[in-house]
């Protein structure tokens, strides 16, 4: 009597909800599947599905790729700088370019900027990059500050021309250049340090890596609150980055950097002509999935810095192809795979069009897509190797050598501290004036495997018109309940007792879907990832808006068959509906399949690529609150009985079923 007097009083929302569900269901509800996928959407589904099963790439890297490149419509552009911004901005640059230039007229030869592994450095060069950083934070030569202005260079249309096809990794260093430029003004001997995301990728717990500690990067959730950056959030309030560790564990692999390295072409490592085990720009969303937050958004992830040495890395795998590339005879310089008759290739990545830096006219629209392709960077740029077991990791604190693999691996912070190194503050870090903060001890090596933080973002990208939007759309979330199968996956070896798989009642197999193994795809680093309570990350795009939301269930990997509730969050529809497109993963990045309903009180019959419209019509299928909706369906009677979750209140429901079936298309949209 008094949890349902409780209850009540917790969700009359939810009541309401499930007592309309008992009325006759109308033809429609106000959650309903949508046949087709948007044509840009469906089109880009379809060339990445074009380089590539799931069988090489996982579908959750090859959904958030096609996604970014869809949701780049909502973004604003960078915002273009005054004339005395400009002046400053070109002088800079040109400076930058002075000596390299002389030596080519063979008077002065200049050092190369010679760029290390983060945990390569000494401390005090790491903590001299976190101080030229701040400087930048806190320098207005550009609006609103140097660091914020120059991060605003990697949104909307800029993103088109530094993504999804041959200029990603030229167009990232010639933004690496401009970025330590700047940095370098502050401290001419600052140079970005790469983050080789492997020797994270190898941990047993990535998430629980030196990396995140507040001698690095900082903590890996939620706000920069502590570490080097913990003045931005006040600097910038509007700009400020959020983390969210380990949505998925795809850091960059030895095996994936290797395929890479065995290709001699741009075309074979390159969008859109790159096979699926070779794919760069595919195989680079992992960190940026990974970090999640402000990182998992093309839009604005510049504004976290640990954007760049992401990319510093990146370079410095490009950099080691192209010295393949060199030694095999290749002109580095001209191998660009521009195909005009390839309608897959975006116009903007044309070679001699600019990269976005810098406008018509200026001495820098030389900045052209093919510019970061020169063999100037040969003697501009040079990279450390990444650590190895050999050198002894670099001599490096923050290493260790794996002697299973013979490769370094990263040291975790509780390593690192009960080594008596302090990790926990930054000595010397400007801005100091600050009353220091007090170093908080945390202790999370076994929770940060399974902490996660909800994430639910607008206008994380700003709204093309946000006139238009305001009209049509409230500025608030609803959110829908969904219903998560999983299977125990094949790969989680510690307990296999009892499994579902193979099972038969009487000789006769009754339960084909949940007891066959079908094609189950087990990459690289399931195995090591796989904790008993599995985590599955349902995200939700918008389709007709700007908005992102993203949720976690816990799956029990040790159960053979489970069912878990999640709840997703999609804006609030008012005169138009809301379109969203929702996926669920694995920590693995596998698929889970959606399934919805075809017709209202039928069950969830209907496979579809989980895009659908929420809209005012009735019955009603969302709650104006997380705990609405995950009691909206449960249904307690009155009588006493037990409580029973009602199905036909669960519009979607994902089946993890851990294969690499491709559940978007193609073709299944008409034309325009
Ligand atoms: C920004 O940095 C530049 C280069 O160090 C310096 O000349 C300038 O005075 C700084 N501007 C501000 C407003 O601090
Ligand atoms: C780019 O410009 C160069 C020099 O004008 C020209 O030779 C080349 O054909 C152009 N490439 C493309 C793809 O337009």
């Amino acid at each position: 009597m008094l949890f349902r007097k409780l209850y009540l009083q917790a969700a009359g929302v939810s009541l309401s909800l499930w007592i309309l569900g008992l009325h006759v269901w109308t033809a429609s509800a106000s959650v309903e599947p949508l046949t087709y996928l948007p044509h840009d959407l469906q089109s880009y589904f379809n060339t990445c599905h074009g380089c590539g099963d799931l069988t090489e790439q996982t579908g959750e890297l090859a959904y958030w790729h096609v996604m970014q490149a869809y949701v780049n419509k909502f973004a604003e552009n960078n915002p273009s700088l005054s004339e005395s911004e400009l002046s400053y901005f070109h002088e800079t640059l040109a400076h930058s370019f002075a000596p390299y230039r002389s030596h080519r007229s063979k008077r002065q030869v200049a050092a190369p900027r010679v760029r290390k592994e983060i945990r390569a450095m000494t401390d005090a060069e790491r903590v001299r990059y976190f101080n030229a950083l701040n400087q930048l934070k806190t320098n207005t030569s550009l609006r609103p500050n140097v660091y914020d202005a120059l991060a605003a260079f990697h949104q909307g249309a800029n993103v088109q021309r530094a993504h999804f096809g041959p200029a990603f990794p030229g167009w990232h260093r010639l933004y690496l250049w401009i970025l330590e430029t700047f940095l370098r003004q502050q401290d001419p001997q600052v140079t970005i340090p790469y983050w080789a995301s492997h020797l994270d990728g190898e941990m047993t717990t990535p998430t629980s890596s030196v990396l995140f500690s507040d001698a690095f990067f900082g903590p890996g959730f939620g706000l920069p609150i502590t570490g080097p950056f913990r003045t931005w959030p006040q600097i910038n309030p509007n700009t400020v980055f959020t983390r969210n560790l380990a949505a998925g564990t795809q850091l960059f692999t030895v095996a994936g950097i290797n395929a890479i390295l065995r290709r001699r072409r741009n075309r074979d490592i390159l969008v859109p002509t790159a096979p699926a085990d070779s794919n760069f720009e595919l195989q680079h969303g992992g960190a940026h999935v990974f970090i999640g937050g402000t990182m998992n958004n093309l839009n604005a992830a510049a504004r976290d810095p640990i954007f760049f040495s992401h990319h510093a890395f990146v370079d410095q795998i490009w950099e080691r192809f192209r010295l393949n590339q060199r030694a095999a005879g290749i002109p580095t310089a001209t191998d660009y795979p521009w195909d005009p008759n390839d309608p897959r290739i975006r116009a903007s990545h044309n070679p001699n069009l600019t990269a976005g830096f810098t406008t018509v006219g200026s001495p820098f629209n030389s900045f052209r897509q093919i510019d970061g392709f020169s063999d100037d960077f040969f003697q501009l740029v040079q990279y450390e190797q990444v650590p190895s077991c050999a050198t002894g990791c670099a001599g490096s604190r923050y290493l260790r050598c794996n002697t299973a693999t013979n490769r370094c691996v990263s040291r975790s912070t509780a390593e690192v501290r009960a080594a008596g190194i302090n990790v926990d503050t930054q000595p010397g870090l400007i801005p100091a004036g600050r009353k220091k903060r007090q170093a908080v001890q945390r202790n999370y090596e076994v929770c940060d495997r399974n902490w996660f933080l909800h994430d639910v973002n607008v206008n994380s990208m700003s709204l093309a018109s946000p006139d238009d939007l305001r009209n049509t759309y409230t500025n608030s979330w609803s959110y829908i309940p969904v219903k998560i199968i999983t299977k125990r996956p094949t790969d989680y070896i510690d307990f296999q007792k009892f499994s579902a798989y193979g099972s038969h009642v009487n000789g006769v197999n009754k339960q084909p879907e949940l007891t066959q193994f079908g094609t189950q795809k087990s990459y690289e680093y399931c195995r090591d990832h796989m904790d008993a309570p599995g985590k599955i990350r349902i995200v939700a795009y918008g389709l007709n808006h700007d908005a992102y939301s993203e949720e976690y269930v816990i799956s029990d990997n040790r159960l053979a068959v489970s069912e878990s509730i999640g709840v997703i969050a999609v804006k609030t529809p008012t005169l138009a509906s809301s379109d969203v497109m929702v996926a669920a993963f694995d920590i693995c990045g596998r698929v889970c399949r959606p399934y919805c309903k075809s017709e209202p009180d039928t069950t969830h019959n209907h496979v579809f690529a989980g895009a659908f419209k929420v809209s005012t019509e009735s019955p009603s299928m969302y709650s104006a609150s997380y705990s609405d909706a995950l009691l909206s369906i449960w249904e307690t009677p009155t009588d006493g009985a037990c409580p029973s979750v009602n199905n036909n209140l669960v519009p979607l429901i994902f089946f993890c079923e851990y294969t690499d079936h491709w559940i978007w298309g193609p073709n299944t949209s008409p034309a325009p």
